[in-house]
Formats: structure tokens, sequence, C-alpha cells
């Protein structure tokens, strides 16, 4: 388990949202949805390049690790994007309309919500390996400016899916199965 809360900035916690799920999932989507697929593309175009894996021993281990991530994360944000966050913007519309939620459609809110939590572990996990690579790389080479130019892009994309892992964790789905279990159990 990875501590990614340590680097999360103060400015983004549960008082930032007044407890609207709804605007967070919004800012959730506009900011760090964005971020992550610009910067993978990014990192993507950066890690096919000649010159950067002429510096590396096991360039397709590097080329592998990236191409994983940029995957996995793409499926995990369509993921939220169509499945979990309407079934959250749904719950907190039912609560609103004073209704109970219709949950033979979805089972329960947890179900999706497990899957995500255990996604964000292994990108995490990617990440690492492939820092361990570039930091391999970095200390076997003498010339190896691309790779300068390479970390900062992994650490920037590293530091905001910590920020980005920490408002689902800790504040979007704690919140929405409160929530799913105050509307099933009143
Ligand atoms: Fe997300
Ligand atoms: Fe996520």
């Amino acid at each position: 388990m990875y501590n990614y809360k340590t680097t999360v900035s103060e400015g983004e916690n549960a008082n930032s949202f007044n407890n609207n799920l709804i605007e967070l999932m919004e800012f959730i989507v506009s900011t760090h949805h964005s971020f992550v697929r610009n910067a993978l593309q990014k990192i993507l175009n950066y890690s096919n390049q000649v010159e950067l894996n002429n510096l590396i021993d096991k360039p397709n281990e590097l080329n592998g690790l990236i191409e994983h991530l940029f995957q996995d994360m793409h499926n995990h944000m369509e993921k939220e994007e169509r499945i979990l966050f309407p079934l959250i913007k749904y719950l907190v519309e039912t609560e609103k309309f004073g209704e109970r939620p219709k949950t033979r459609n979805y089972g329960t809110v947890r179900n999706p919500i497990r899957q995500m939590l255990s996604e964000h572990e292994t990108a995490l996990e990617i990440i690492k390996k492939i820092r361990n690579v570039l930091t391999k790389a970095r200390n076997d080479k003498t010339n190896n400016d691309p790779l300068a130019l390479l970390f900062p892009l992994i650490s920037e994309f590293e530091t905001d899916l910590q920020k980005h892992i920490h408002l689902e964790n800790d504040i979007l789905f704690p919140r929405i199965i409160e929530l799913e279990n105050k509307l099933l159990h009143t």
C-alpha cells in the first residue's frame, strides 16, 4: 500500500467541495482525467524516441511498462466515467428526490469501487517499476540527457495521480458508500 497522501496539497481536500459529490466528480474528470490523457500521450511519444531507447539496456521493458500504464489508465477512466460516476450521480439524485435506490440494476456501489481501488494500486505499482528502470539507466550511463527529460514527466504524472487517487479513495468513494447505506437503511 502506497502512502499517496503525503504529497497531496492542502487545497484539494474534502472542504474544497463542500460535500458536493457531483462537483467533485466534475473536478476529477476535467482536471485529473484530462491531465492523465495528455500526460500519458506525451510520455508514450517520448519513450518511443530512438535516442532514449539507445540509453536503456532493456528499452522493450520500459516501453512495455509505459504502454501497460497507458492502456490501464485509459480503461480505468472509461469505467469511472461510463459506469461508476453515473451510478454515483444516480445515488446523489435519489437522495435529492427522497427516493430509495433501485439496487437490483447494479447490486451495490461497493462492487465497482472495489475494482477501482485495485486498479489504483496497480497503476502506482507500474509507475514504481518505470521509475526503477529509469533510475537504473541513469546510474549506468553518463550521457543521459533524454532520460533527464523523461524523469520529470514521470514524476509530475505520479504526483498528479496521487492527488487524483486521494480524492477518489478518501473522499468520493467512502462518502458514496455512506450515502448508499443511508438510503438503503432508512
Ligand atoms: Fe479517476
Ligand atoms: Fe480512479
